[in-house]
């Protein structure tokens, strides 16, 4: 595997494998690897095949984080990144600095202007704008001609998709299924911030997805009644959990939706300390 920093090296192996005719796949991260990411690579290897070029990137994203001490306390482990990129048959891993990505004064972003202000965006003040830039950014550098996002992130994989769209961007997104730990709560580079007590205990989100969808499918599609029965459970059960949203929406536009159907989402965003953890589900009806 090759690490490589500098821009212009990436991008003069973006200009060969285009000229050799590889394919070439791009799992973008900031770092800290967990088993959901190395999911993501092992679908990377898959697309890439034997012959093409899997690149992962790691950057930490400062224009993404609405709070200063989110960004600094965000876990930085490139040496073990490395180890897990190796482990699952990267190629290429890219770790630039933050000063050669963004120049300085820079002033250009990508904004969504429809599906950013939902959900997370409502909390998250230009953090889909920093997330399209760089995402944006990368996909220009890398030349990929796939890249791969994880379905827990699901706002961010709906935006991309539509960023590809409205920009006519040569690049086909795919979307992993989410990873969960033992207790089934969704793997998060964030999980290693909570103390041993609130990571047992916020295995209540997920359950607590489970027993809405088990509602619906009961036959219950009143969505104020369902996010209801949600927000009791997990406030009888854990607390000290602060609930930022749970919502049921449509898969596509993210608008919030009355009755729940086949399109619809429930996602949610929870609070244990200071930590955000999010999740969401399909509702297959
Ligand atoms: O999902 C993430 O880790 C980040 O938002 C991404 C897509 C790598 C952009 O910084």
């Amino acid at each position: 595997m090759k690490t490589i920093e500098s821009l212009e090296e990436m991008r003069a192996l973006r200009d060969t494998l285009h000229a050799e005719g590889k394919k070439n796949v791009l799992v973008p991260t900031m770092g800290a690897l967990h088993e959901g990411h190395a999911n993501l690579l092992r679908l990377g290897r898959e697309q890439a095949g034997e012959d093409g070029c899997l690149i992962a990137s790691v950057f930490v994203n400062p224009t993404q984080f609405d709070r200063p001490d989110d960004l600094e306390s965000y876990p930085r482990t490139l040496e073990a990144d490395k180890t897990i990129c190796e482990a699952e048959g990267v190629d290429v891993l890219f770790a630039p600095t933050a000063e050669e990505m963004y120049s300085e004064g820079h002033s250009i972003a990508v904004s969504e202007n429809s599906l950013s202000s939902l959900l997370c965006g409502a909390s998250r003040e230009g953090h889909f704008e920093g997330v399209c830039t760089v995402v944006l950014k990368l996909f220009m550098i890398s030349g990929c001609d796939i890249a791969i996002f994880g379905k827990k992130d699901y706002q961010q994989l709906a935006i991309i998709k539509r960023m590809v769209g409205d920009l006519n961007l040569p690049v086909k997104i795919i979307g992993a299924e989410t990873v969960r730990e033992e207790s089934r709560l969704a793997r998060s580079s964030r999980n290693e911030n909570l103390s041993a007590k609130d990571r047992k205990d916020a295995a209540i989100i997920y359950q607590s997805l489970l027993a809405l969808y088990s509602s619906c499918l009961d036959g219950m599609r009143d969505c104020e009644v369902l996010c209801q029965s949600f927000r009791e459970a997990l406030e009888s059960s854990c607390p000290q959990a602060k609930i930022d949203y749970i919502e049921i929406v449509d898969k596509n536009t993210l608008q919030k939706v009355a009755e729940a159907d086949e399109n619809s989402l429930a996602a949610c965003a929870v609070f244990f300390g200071e930590t955000r953890l999010i999740d969401n589900l399909e509702l297959v009806l």
